[in-house]
This record gives C-alpha cells, structure tokens and sequence, in this order.
C-alpha cells in the first residue's frame, strides 16, 4: 500500500518552477501561499527533494496557528510529518527542516550520505532511513511510509522528483500554481525534469478544476494523474 499523493507546485507560464539562477524564486501570490497552507494542513506528511532540502531548507509547516489549532482538535500532530528523499543528506543542523516545528521528520538517503550527517540527523531526532543503491527506492519509501500512518502525501517538488513520481505512476492528483510571469532560461528547473518521454508515451492528465485564483491573474488548475 502507497499514500495517496498530491503533487503541488507553483509555476511561470513558461512552465519554470524556478529561475536559472536555482534560489527558491518567490512564484506563488499571497492567495497561493494560503491554499498551500490549507492543503498542507490536509495531508499527513510533505516530502521534497534532494536538492530543494539541501539548497532551500524548507520549514514545510503549516505556519497558520488556527490551522494548527484545528489539527490538534481533529486529534492530528501540530504540523504533517516532514519528509526528504535525498541521495547525500547535507542539511544544516539550525536549518528550518530540521528546527521548524514541531514535527516528525523522516530522511530516505542512501549511503552516499556521510556518516557523521547521518549522526547529526539522529542526534536531531530526525527518523533516518538508508536505502542501498544509488538512489532512494521511491516505492519502497512509500511503503514504510503508508505503514508508519501516512496515508495522504504532499509532494512539494523540484522538478526531479516530481517526474520521478510521475514515471512510477505514484503521483494521483497535481495542484498547479500558474503565476502571470516568464521565467525563460533553457537551464531553468521547470516542473517536470528527468529524462523526458517520447510523444508516444506523454503522460495525459484529467482536469478537474480551473480557477482564477487573485487578483494578479494567478491561476490554480487540478488534474487527476492517469495512470
Ligand atoms: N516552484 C515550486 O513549486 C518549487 C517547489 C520545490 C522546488 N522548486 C525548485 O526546484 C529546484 C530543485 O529541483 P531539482 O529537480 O533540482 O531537485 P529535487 O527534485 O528537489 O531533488 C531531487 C533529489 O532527490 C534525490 N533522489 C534520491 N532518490 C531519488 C529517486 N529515486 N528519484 C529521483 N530523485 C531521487 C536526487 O538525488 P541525485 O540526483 O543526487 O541522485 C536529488 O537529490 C530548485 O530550483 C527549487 O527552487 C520549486
């Protein structure tokens, strides 16, 4: 058994979920950044990648006290569990990862991570896990955490590990962001990265919902992944 999976993310109109220069552009409006915080406080944990964890250090909180409070009286931790999929784990140990909270946060790496970060993570009370091979077992990692409670997963990117959910067929729903701006830049991160598919194999999605989502000309479209 596999968490349901929401893969969300805000992108330019060129598609880019960053720019070229890779230092977490601001792309969501203050009506965005609200429904990432509801939706956040929906799901029971949300997991990112690597390099966002690594670069960003993402507090993935729900931050709203009200939305907390309603947590804690559905009986809910403050916040959902905090998840990274990481080849090599190189998180600053004041970081917001692993301070902001509180909330349970779990590391999927591999052996490439180094021992004493591996030390500096349990120290942290981080909950670690080490997949052999050179990448994390995306479907594995599911699992454990389908088994640890998780049945509803917020996926907050980047782009490779979106495409890596998309190929496995493990994404089912994708909450797009759609800012009123051009990033441009071949080499900026956009919202599915990997190696690509070939027009015969291009996935194909089922919308479910457009809205206009503030005033800027911001606008949130829904799809169901198809497998
Ligand atoms: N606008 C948005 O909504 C949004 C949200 C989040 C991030 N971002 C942007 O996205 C960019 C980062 O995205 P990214 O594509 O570079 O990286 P990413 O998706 O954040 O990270 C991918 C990481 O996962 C690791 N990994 C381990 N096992 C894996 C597996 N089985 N499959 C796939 N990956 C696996 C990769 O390791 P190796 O490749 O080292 O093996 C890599 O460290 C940043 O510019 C960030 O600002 C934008």
């Amino acid at each position: 058994m596999k968490p349901y999976v929401i893969i969300n993310a805000a992108m330019t109109v060129d598609g880019k979920i960053d720019t070229v220069e890779r230092k977490g552009a601001g792309i969501s409006s203050a009506e965005d950044r609200r429904r990432v915080l509801e939706l956040r406080a929906s799901v029971d944990a949300v997991l990112v990648g690597g390099h966002t964890l690594n670069s960003e250090n993402p507090k993935l909180t729900v931050k709203d006290p009200l939305l907390a409070a309603q947590r804690l009286a559905a009986g809910l931790p403050e916040n959902p569990a905090k998840v990274g999929i990481v080849t090599r784990a190189e998180l600053d140990p004041d970081g917001d990862f692993i301070k902001a909270g509180p909330a349970r946060r779990l590391i999927f790496t591999t052996p490439q991570t180094s021992a004493e970060q591996l030390a500096m993570l349990t120290a942290a009370g981080v909950e670690v896990l080490v997949h052999d091979g050179k990448r994390v077992d995306l479907g594995l990692a599911l699992e454990t955490l389908e088994t640890l409670g998780i049945k509803r997963l917020m996926l907050e990117g980047g782009g490779t590990l979106i495409a890596e959910f998309i190929r496995l067929g493990f994404g089912n729903e994708l909450q797009l962001y759609v800012a009123p701006k051009l990033f441009g830049g071949a080499n900026a991160p956009t919202l599915v990265a990997g190696d690509g598919w070939s027009e015969s194999e291009a996935k194909t999605l089922a919308l479910v919902e457009v809205r206009v989502l503030d005033s800027a000309g911001g606008l949130l479209l829904c799809y169901l992944l198809q497998k």
